[in-house]
Formats: C-alpha cells, structure tokens, sequence
C-alpha cells in the first residue's frame, strides 16, 4: 500500500521522486521520505517527514538535493506509528545500504532478535529497517556483493515485498525487488536510465518501455547498463519490455477542487471508453475477447465463483444477479480474504471472476493464485492496465475507465458493473438463455446510460443541500432490494469510508428484523425506491420508517410523485432497464458521500487510515 519511486541515470533525481511520491501518493499518505546519492562528493542526503509529500517538500527544498540517484517513499504504516521516525527510507547501521519497501516482513521480529544478538541497534519499529540490516548482516558475514546479498536475505525473509536499494559504495545502481508488491521498472532514454515506481504512474511521462517484475525476481538498475533480472535463485531471467501507454491528463485532476469529483463527473465518458469496440454492429451486438476465446469453458461453467474485496465485491453482487438471469449460470460472490482461507471446493469446471480495480490487491491475488492452482479458469476484470491481477489471470477484460486516484472508487465501480453486463449479455447470448428482443433491448439501454447519468450529475447542486443534513448525524442506514441492495451497499461504504460517519446498507426488507431499534428522527434513511420489480415493497418499508419519524431521502425513478408526496427528500434518476439500475442509482450516493465530507472540512481523496491500493493482507 506505500508508493515506492526510484531513479538513476543522467537526470537530477529529486524533481523526478517527487512528482513521482506525489502520483503515488494514493498509495498511502501517513508520512514520506526521499534519500539522494550524489556521486560527486558521494554524499547522502535523507529528508523525511510526518504526513503528506508536500510536508516532506517543504524539507527538502531548502536543503541540498542533488544527485542523480535516488529513492523515495509514501507510506501506510504497517508497523509502527507514522511518525518521522519510522517514515522510510531506513538505513543499515553503518549507513551503506538504504532502503524503501512495500509490503510486510512477517518474520520480522525473530530476525530482529537474531541481530540484536548479534550487535545490531535499531531505530525504528519497523520490519523494513530490521530488512536492510539483514542486508548489510549478510554482506559483512559473507563479504558477498550487495546484490547477492540482497537475494540471499530475501531467501531468510517471510512475507510480502517490494523493495528498492541503493549502496553508498556502488553510487550508480539501484537494486529492486517483488514478491506479492507491484513493482515496474521503466526503461528511459538509450536504455541508459531506470525509473522504477510501485506502478506506472509516475514513470509514465519519461517512458513508455517498461518491465514488471515478477514474484522472487531481482533486478539490477546499473545507469549506462542493460537491466538484468534474476530470480532468487540467481537465474538469469529473459526481460520482457512492455510498450505502456498512460494518459497524462487522467493523473491530474482536470480543474475539479478533488479527485473523487472529477471521477464522478467523468463517468459517462468513462462507461463510452467501457463499451467502445465491445458493442458494435451499430450497437446490435456485444462482442468480449476473452468470452469468445474460451467459449466453451464458459458455456460449459458448472459455477462462477466471483472473489473480489470492498467496493468490486458490491459490483460482484450486482454481477451474480445479471449472470444468473441471462445466463443460468450460478454464481458465488465471495470476499477474496476469505476465500483464500476457506479451502475452497473449486476446480476446472469453475471460472473464477476477480474483480478489482488496481489489479493489485493482496487478497484477491492470492485468491486467484489458489484458484488457479485448483484448475479454475480464471477471468479478470481489472482496470489497471499490467496490474498482477490482469497478469496472473487467464484472460479477462480491462475496464478501461481510466486511472482512479481518489481513494473511494467511482468510476471503477460502474465501469466493473458495465463490464459485467457485457458479460452477462455474451455469454448469455451464446448460450441462448437471454432472447432476442431482451438482449437488443438490454444492449440499447446500456449505450443509454452515459447520457441518462449526465442528468443525474446535473443535480450535483441539490445533493450538496442535502448533504447538509447528513453532516452533523453519526450514523445513517442505506436500504435496497434486489439489484438495488448492493448499491445500498456501496452507498453506506462510501459515505463511511470519506465522511466518518457510521452507515449501514441492507436488504430494505430486513430493517425490521433488527436495524428499525435504530430509527428514530435523528437517523437519516437512505431508500433506494426506483420504479421497478418490488417497488411496492419498498413503499411499505419506508411507511415502516415515517411510522418511527425516520427522515428518509429517496432515490427514485423521475416523475414518481408517490414517495415525493411521502418523504423529506428525493432524487430523480431517469427510467432504465431495471437490470441497470445501480449504473444510475449509485451515482446520487457517490455524490451525497461527496459533499458530506466536503462540508465537513475532510479529505476526500485521502481519508484517514485507507490506502487506494491494498497490497497488504
Ligand atoms: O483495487 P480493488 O478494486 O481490488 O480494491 C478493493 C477495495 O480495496 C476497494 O474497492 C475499496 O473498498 C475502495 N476504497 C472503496 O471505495
């Protein structure tokens, strides 16, 4: 979940780590630090600070910062607090070696002991200081090299990482390391130059040449050199040079005060991206690379079992409905780190469905290696292009919406469901379980949805007076049914993970098996009530909610003057196919989530305590 950036070549390095912490800085933000090699006077230069990359700016400015060799890091603290102290890069005793890591040393309170024993003092509380002496253990008891030194300490160490390593004796490389933490290294200007980066992020304005290292791989960044890549067990191993393109302008925010915003606000372009080239024949048509390559597979699926954490689990909710209507096809939705855990019932009869939008969650990785060495045939829908996720699956289909920076995703979320539509509608139809005039219609719709959400955006202003009521309450309850409960879902995950403020989804139906004890005139009820299936039903909740004095906002199909006449507040969303329902309702409570934190003065894009990118278990 930290940022880890690092360069070495012919360039000044600070400018570079920087922009690149600050591209990275969705990563984790509890504290930053940068460490420069000059080769002209072999100085090193260590700058760290508490919070965010801009407090560590502020450091660092005034104070030397050249070199053409650096490495820098943004951290959510595993172990320790996130004080300066523990903020990377950490150093060796002796100040040889230093280090930035990603990740967690599992065992890494044994092998501070055993180096405590052995004369080793520590500053920090964390795993990664105890990895760069083991480092620095391993090259002055065998008098090995640093980068075979690195690899046999990797060799004692258990866990997760990805880590950099500059050597004060060798001021011209960098030596960088994964195991289950993304790392990718692109290759700059005459192949003479390396800027390596927890993702592509950062390195993508400098090159398009890049190499993602696999698990148990090494690689040695020597400036003037080809990169050579090894594997733990010193074989040399083939690079493989991706052509990575990203676009620019996505990693800024384009005028709007915040990332989240401007995601929400480009959806409707972002499901047009979604959709181009996928549904064609003048929109008569789906068409799914991976669907039509493993076509039989898929038709002759005895199950499909979607592994997926937070909000990719509520789109996997939505999924399982879409797929079992058009498809028949059963399908089990479950939370990646349980899955994993669970000895699963899983074999090459199953596709197993990972749904994520960094492609690089810790659990949901793990979740498919396990499915995949079961023999499950493993489909991902992943939004970062190259992530470990796209990677180690089978096959799959990008979401394409764009870099997400905000840390609440938004975007991701209809793009995951636009995506699961798609399938549900081509597997369907190659199956012959959805007819002709749904699946026309059904595709018609969907092509109707960018335009239908521009009119729910327009409503922006309304939501924020809403909002207002929200913001000084502690808790709220989000309550759907049917296609319409994952998004309460989701609603109440996004309004919790930005604005603090305790919320709850459920069935609607269920509130009054338990939840109705909370209603009284301080909680606001969130209903989502649009004009279809058990539409009735939800009207007799929400009488169940007016009854307690419960202050209910609804989000409802336009021109529905029934609940209008009921509640405090609603949102019109346009008439659509039920089946898509969440496209459109979500986007209401993407906002209202929004301007809750915003009026309260909070960080929306880096709320307190999360990480964009979960690489940790
Ligand atoms: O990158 P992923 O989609 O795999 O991430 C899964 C969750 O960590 C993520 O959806 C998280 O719940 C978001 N912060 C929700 O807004």
């Amino acid at each position: 979940m930290c940022g880890i950036v690092g360069y070495t070549g012919y360039r000044e390095a600070y400018p570079i780590l920087i922009k690149g912490l600050h591209r990275l800085e969705y990563r984790g933000y509890d504290s930053a630090g940068v460490a420069l090699l000059d080769e002209s006077d072999n100085s090193l230069s260590i700058y760290k600070a508490k919070g965010k990359v801009s407090g560590l700016e502020s450091i660092a400015d005034s104070r030397p910062h050249s070199g053409c060799i650096g490495i820098a890091h943004t951290r959510w603290a595993t172990h320790g607090l996130p004080t300066e102290n523990n903020a990377h890069p950490h150093q060796s005793e002796n100040g040889r070696l230093t280090i930035v890591h990603n990740g967690i040393i599992e065992n890494y309170a044994v092998l501070r002991e055993q180096l405590k024993s052995k004369g080793y003092h520590f500053r920090s509380e964390t795993d990664t200081e105890v990895l760069v002496q083991l480092i620095q253990y391993t090259v002055d008891t065998t008098g090995e090299d640093v980068a075979t030194s690195v690899r046999l300490a990797l060799g004692k160490v258990i866990g997760a990482y990805a880590i950099v390593v500059i050597d004060r004796d060798n001021p011209d490389t960098i030596i960088a390391a994964r195991k289950s933490s993304p790392m990718v290294i692109g290759i700059g200007e005459g192949n003479c130059e390396f800027f390596i980066a927890s993702d592509a992020s950062p390195i993508a304005e400098y090159t398009t040449k890049m190499v993602y290292l696999s698990d148990g791989q090494i690689a040695l960044c020597r400036r003037g050199e080809e990169l050579q890549v090894l594997t733990l067990d010193n074989d040399l191993v083939k690079v493989k040079v991706r052509n990575v393109k990203l676009d620019l302008n996505m990693l800024d925010k384009g005028g709007y005060p915040h990332f989240m915003l401007k995601e929400i606000h480009e959806q409707p372009s972002c499901l047009r991206d979604c959709m181009r080239g996928r549904i064609v024949e003048d929109g008569k048509r789906v068409v799914l690379s991976a669907i039509t390559e493993h076509r039989e597979e898929l038709l002759n699926a005895r199950r499909i079992v979607v592994v997926s954490c937070g909000t990719s689990w509520h789109a996997g909710l939505i999924g399982k409905q879409l797929i079992e209507q058009y498809c028949r096809i059963p399908v089990e939705v479950a939370y990646a780190s349980e899955f994993r855990y669970s000895d699963p019932v899983i074999d090459d009869k199953d596709i197993v469905v990972a749904i994520s939008q960094s492609g690089e969650t810790a659990d949901t990785l793990a979740a498919i290696q396990l499915a995949s060495e079961r023999g499950a045939l493993v489909y991902g829908v992943v939004n970062a292009v190259g992530s470990s996720i796209a990677r180690n699956s089978d096959t799959g289909t990008y979401i394409h919406v764009g870099p997400e920076i905000g840390v609440a995703s938004t975007k991701a979320f209809t793009g995951q469901v636009t995506v699961l539509a798609m399938m549900a509608l081509a597997i369907g139809r190659e199956k012959g379980t959805i007819g002709d005039e749904e699946y026309e219609n059904l595709i018609a719709e969907l092509l109707s949805i960018p335009e239908k959400m521009e009119k729910v955006l327009s409503q922006d202003g309304r939501i924020r007076q809403i909002a207002e009521k929200f913001r000084d309450k502690h808790n709220a309850l989000y309550l759907g049914r049917g296609i319409n409960y994952p998004v309460a879902l989701e609603g109440a995950l996004k309004l919790k993970e930005i604005s603090y403020l305790h919320a709850e989804g459920y069935p609607a139906a269920e509130m009054k098996h338990g939840p109705i004890a909370l209603v009284d005139e301080e909680m606001p009820v969130v209903f989502l009530a649009t004009h279809y299936g058990l539409y009735e039903k939800v009207i007799s909740n929400m009488q169940e909610v007016i009854a307690r004095k419960g202050r209910i906002l609804a989000i409802v199909t336009e021109g529905d003057e029934t609940v209008r006449n009921m509640v405090e507040d609603v949102i019109e969303v346009p008439q659509v196919h039920s089946s898509l329902a969440p496209l459109l309702t979500v986007l209401p409570l993407q906002m209202l989530a929004y301007h809750v934190a915003v009026s309260k003065g909070l960080d929306v894009d880096q709320p307190r305590n999360l990480a964009k990118s979960v690489t940790v278990e």
